[in-house]
């Protein structure tokens, strides 16, 4: 940091929560106090132990002051939540959605870019490059609490679940990915099942277009979710900006974090565009009980996600710095064994450190 440049102070909320997600955390804040270091950021961690451990101890995922208490801070920082005994959906809908949703993070950003050196699942014709962003509608769509259940426990039990878009969450979705769109190649794909979903499918691609007249550079394609998942695999190269609703984002970029070669490296942002409230940055993955407390988690998609948290914070040098420390990483050969490895995730992450320490401060 040079000496004319003043330090800011930047509180962040750390919920670590269940399984690898505290696996990933705890090396990440370290590495962001070393980018911090050179470009005059100060953290203040705010630990939360907010967790499926929290849930059982307690009966609440986070306290009900929760959301009072992370308004306070300027961005959080999430690990992962789930954990077997405590079913998924009081974990989702207990801490993820009501902050998507109190804090207005109705963008969900998900870069799918393959690193150098990581060999792709896919047999990729030559000079195919997969380095596209997928924004997901974050606060409505699929994910509804509008519905029920009646007759349970009777051969006449049925379940009920609604979808909700409205004008207003869709038109700011669509416009948010038609910005990137025309800041990047000019070329955005639309998520649609407007031939089997009668109702919410054609208004969404009604939305979409509408919003496109205000980006006459952009030239939108809809694509039926169906054959967008075929393409995710077989022309992966095609694709710049893709927009998709709640629950086609959800799965497609889970997805695209496999053709990048390992769920383990994807990251995501919640993002309030126009920072009126905290955004919250994780990884793509869950707490993966399968391999927790072996120490093989991968932490790339952690720390790729505080890189994406720099960037919204104004500071696209650290975040490229960040981004560059993790490819160097990679291309080193150090790797966690979903990338076929056999290095430690505080292996990954201490070489990820190390290539921060080492670039220039001021290049
Ligand atoms: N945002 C979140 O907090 C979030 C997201 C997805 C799932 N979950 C929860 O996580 C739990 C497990 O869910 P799941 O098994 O469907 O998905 P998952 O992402 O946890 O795991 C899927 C597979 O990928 C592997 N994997 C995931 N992250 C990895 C990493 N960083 N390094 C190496 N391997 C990794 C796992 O070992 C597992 O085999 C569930 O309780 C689910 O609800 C939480």
């Amino acid at each position: 940091m040079s000496s004319a440049q003043s330090t800011q102070q930047v509180k962040v909320a750390v919920i670590p929560g269940d399984g690898i997600g505290t696996e990933v955390m705890e090396p990440t804040l370290g590495i962001l106090e070393t980018v911090g270091e050179k470009h005059g950021l100060e953290f203040a961690w705010q630990h939360h132990d907010w967790s499926c451990e929290h849930y059982t101890r307690t009966g609440r995922m986070m306290p009900e002051d929760g959301l009072d208490q992370l308004a306070e801070a300027d961005q959080i920082l999430l690990g992962a939540v789930g954990f077997p005994g405590v079913p998924d959906h009081v974990s989702l809908w207990g801490l993820l959605i009501p902050i998507r949703r109190a804090f207005k993070q109705y963008i969900n950003l998900r870069p799918v870019r393959l690193m150098p050196g990581i060999e792709c699942p896919l047999r990729l014709r030559d000079g195919t490059d997969i380095d596209f962003l997928v924004v997901r509608e974050n606060n409505e769509g699929e994910y509804s609490e509008v519905g029920g259940r009646m007759y349970r426990g009777t051969p006449d039990e049925f379940a009920v679940q609604e979808s909700v878009f409205t004008r207003r969450g869709v038109e700011r979705a669509a416009r948010y990915a038609l910005q990137l769109a025309a800041d990047r190649s000019g070329s955005l794909a639309s998520a649609t099942k407007s031939n089997g979903i009668v109702h919410t499918m054609p208004f969404w691609d009604e939305v979409v277009h509408q919003t496109a007249q205000d980006f006459p550079g952009v030239e939108v394609r809809d694509y039926h979710i169906d054959a967008l998942s075929a393409l995710f695999v077989l022309d992966p190269g095609r694709f710049d900006v893709v927009v998709a609703s709640n629950l086609f984002g959800d799965i497609l970029t889970d997805l695209g974090a496999a053709i990048i070669g390992s769920i383990g490296i994807a990251p995501s942002a919640n993002l309030n565009p126009e920072g009126e409230h905290p955004s919250m940055f994780e990884p793509v993955h869950g707490s993966a009980p399968d391999i927790a407390g072996q120490g093989i988690a991968n932490p790339l998609g952690q720390i790729w996600a505080a890189s994406m948290m720099l960037d919204h914070l104004g500071h696209p040098r650290a975040a490229g710095e960040l981004v560059a420390a993790v490819e160097a990483s990679l291309a080193a050969g150090i790797r966690t064994p979903d990338l076929g490895g056999s290095a430690t995730t505080t292996e990954v992450a201490e070489a990820v450190r190390q290539h921060v320490r080492d670039q220039e401060a001021d290049a």
